[in-house]
């Protein structure tokens, strides 16, 4: 029996969950969404929320899974990639408790943790799969061959798709995050309407690029719509723009799978919560026999469990004394392509 103490802090959602034998015990996230009236995260603030929430976060998490700290076998916290202060809070704090309570320390990058997030709550995926993990600072598809081995196989060259789907609302005058609101005005529009870019989508690879769109509907508004109030109009360019996003996320993950013979696909992260990804990816692969996993909305978003199901895999095959050392790195930037990491069987 092994029980790990995750703790997520990456960005705007602070997050702490129990997990044990792979299965969640809790999973408490409470999310900063005070940035709204900013139109964007500001670092700072992230930071310092977070510093004000953990303590109440992580006792909600004890609580819930009726666990005592005494308990629990090692921490588990997200090292990389995410904004380096809001990072410092979390992996500061576990460090904390690993020092107090005589624990193990876990460093975890915070995309590994969305790659394996299908098998938190469908313990049969069976690799090897893909993942397309899709958020505001990523879009990016994995080959997953098991809890040792993955590969990057494409990723977007500028924007990610949550960005797109965020700025493109922001000049829709949509609050932020904006993804949700487009996804939600889409459902009553028509999405042949409008002819948006779909860049890269017939390109000989598995890289996304998003900012063509971003600029071809700025450009569109300042022609079609100049000093005219488009308020009319917003539901057909809402599902006009998500319809461009999802063809070419659907199109390049499909690709990748039939071009690689891989039978499932997992999606996740913020954008994998798009309910026309969600159909279209499921419909499209259907026909082709493979299976598509879309994770719980509270696995999809950032989370803490998804740290702390990696984090078990690590200890379990690793050993402990892999895990005493305190001077990790804390690091902003992403996983770049071609990079493969392994641990040991
Ligand atoms: O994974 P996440 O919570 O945080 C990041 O790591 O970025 O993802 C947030 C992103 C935002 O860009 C947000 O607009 C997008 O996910 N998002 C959506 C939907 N829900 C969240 N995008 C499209 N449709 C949605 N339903
Ligand atoms: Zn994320």
């Amino acid at each position: 029996m092994t029980k790990i103490l995750a703790i997520e802090s990456s960005c705007d959602d602070t997050s702490v969950s129990i997990i044990e034998n792979s299965k969640v015990l809790s999973n408490v996230i409470s999310s900063q969404y005070f940035h709204s009236k900013y139109g964007g995260v500001i670092p700072e603030l992230a930071s310092r929320a977070h510093l004000n929430f953990i303590y109440e976060v992580l006792f909600k998490a004890l609580h819930e899974s009726q666990t005592s700290i005494t308990e629990v076998d090692a921490i588990a916290v997200t090292s990389e990639p995410g904004l380096i202060g809001s990072l410092l809070v979390g992996s500061n704090f576990g460090k904390g408790l690993a020092i107090k309570y005589n624990k193990a320390i876990i460093p975890i990058n915070h995309i590994e943790g969305h790659i394996y997030s299908g098998s938190l709550q469908d313990s049969g995926v069976e690799f090897p799969y893909i993942t397309l993990v899709v958020s505001g600072g990523h879009t990016t598809l994995f080959l997953v061959q098991s809890f040792a081995d993955y590969q990057i196989l494409g990723s977007t060259v500028d924007d990610a798709a949550g960005e797109a789907f965020d700025k493109i609302a922001s000049m829709l005058g949509l609050p932020y995050p904006g993804g949700p609101h487009i996804d939600k005005l889409a459902k009553a529009g028509n999405s042949k309407r409008y002819n948006f870019p779909r860049s890269m989508i017939n390109d000989d690879n598995f890289n996304f690029s998003f900012s063509g769109l971003k600029t071809s509907v700025k450009y569109f508004l300042e022609k079609e719509f100049s000093g005219i109030n488009f308020e009319n109009e917003i539901n057909d360019i809402a599902a006009s723009v998500q319809q461009a996003i999802v063809d070419v996320l659907v199109k390049k993950t499909v690709d990748a799978a039939v071009r690689k013979n891989i039978k499932s696909i997992v999606i996740a992260g913020g954008v994998s919560a798009n309910s026309q990804l969600r159909t279209e990816m499921s419909s499209k692969a259907k026909e082709l026999g493979i299976k598509v996993i879309t994770p719980d909305m509270q696995y999809c978003m950032d989370n803490a469990a998804m740290i702390g199901f990696l984090a078990e895999k690590k200890l379990l095959s690793e050993g402990f004394d892999r895990f005493n050392d305190l001077r990790f790195k804390v690091k902003a930037s992403a996983l770049r392509a071609k990079s493969v990491k392994r641990i040991k069987n």
